[in-house]
């Protein structure tokens, strides 16, 4: 089996968490080596991204196989194979993968999605939150299972929801942590500090309290009565 080491970014569109990945893999001592991104569109602006990073990539366009999915992997598995990929890491990739490709990547499969899970698993995360009135809201990096947003969580990192939040603003802050928490997750993965067990992630240490949370300020006396 090819080393964990190796890890494939699967894209499908602009692209930021792969580059929170690439600026990580690039610190002295990180123990994964960025060895593939594969996009299943052409135009995926994180493309781009790669190639600047000098970092190899590939394209395998979903829309020829249509709904032949099983097809569509098997030219993936063809990528993978030949670049000796060990670990992936799925960032935005908008492709529901089968159960046998799943399977087969089992632990070896990383996902992030925009959402404390098992809260709002599938699109449109942000809005729901806000229609949903959490207070808090976040991400999560999780190994993939064949349920689509499911998978054993590695890592969460959580947000206030603020009473001023549109869409837009609460993605942004969610956004600066699945930067913040994908690197992370995945150098656990990749070097062994995190795996799956029976379905649940051991973790060989536990992080420190707080780690995954942004708390809201101490508190700063109420808010002002408004006429
Ligand atoms: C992120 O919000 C990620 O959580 C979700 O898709 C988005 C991808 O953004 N799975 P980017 O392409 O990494 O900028």
């Amino acid at each position: 089996m090819a080393e964990l080491k190796r890890v494939a970014v699967l894209i499908s569109g602009r692209g930021s968490n792969l580059g929170a990945l690439i600026a990580a893999a690039r610190q002295p001592g990180y123990p994964a080596e960025l060895a593939l991104v594969l996009s299943n569109r052409a135009d995926a602006a994180g493309l781009e991204r790669a190639r600047e990073a000098g970092i190899a990539t590939a394209v395998v366009e979903s829309r020829p196989f249509g709904r032949d999915r099983a097809g569509f992997e098997a030219a993936m598995q063809a990528k993978l194979d030949e670049a000796g990929i060990g670990l992936i890491a799925l960032a935005g990739f908008m492709r529901v993968l089968t159960e046998g490709f799943v399977t087969r990547w089992a632990g070896r499969m990383l996902n992030i999605h925009p959402s404390i899970l098992p809260a709002f698993p599938g699109l449109d995360t942000h809005a729901r939150a806000l229609a949903a009135g959490v207070r808090l809201h976040g991400c999560t990096v999780h190994f993939v299972t064949p349920g689509v947003d499911e998978g054993p969580v590695i890592a969460q990192a959580a947000v206030s929801v603020l009473p001023e939040d549109d869409e837009d603003a609460l993605a942004a802050r969610v956004l600066a942590q699945e930067h913040r928490i994908y690197p992370a997750a995945l150098a656990w993965v990749a070097s062994g500090a995190a795996r799956l067990v029976d379905g649940r992630v051991v973790l060989k240490t536990t992080p420190a309290e707080g780690a995954f949370v942004n708390p809201l300020p101490a508190f700063a006396g109420l808010p002002r009565e408004t006429a």
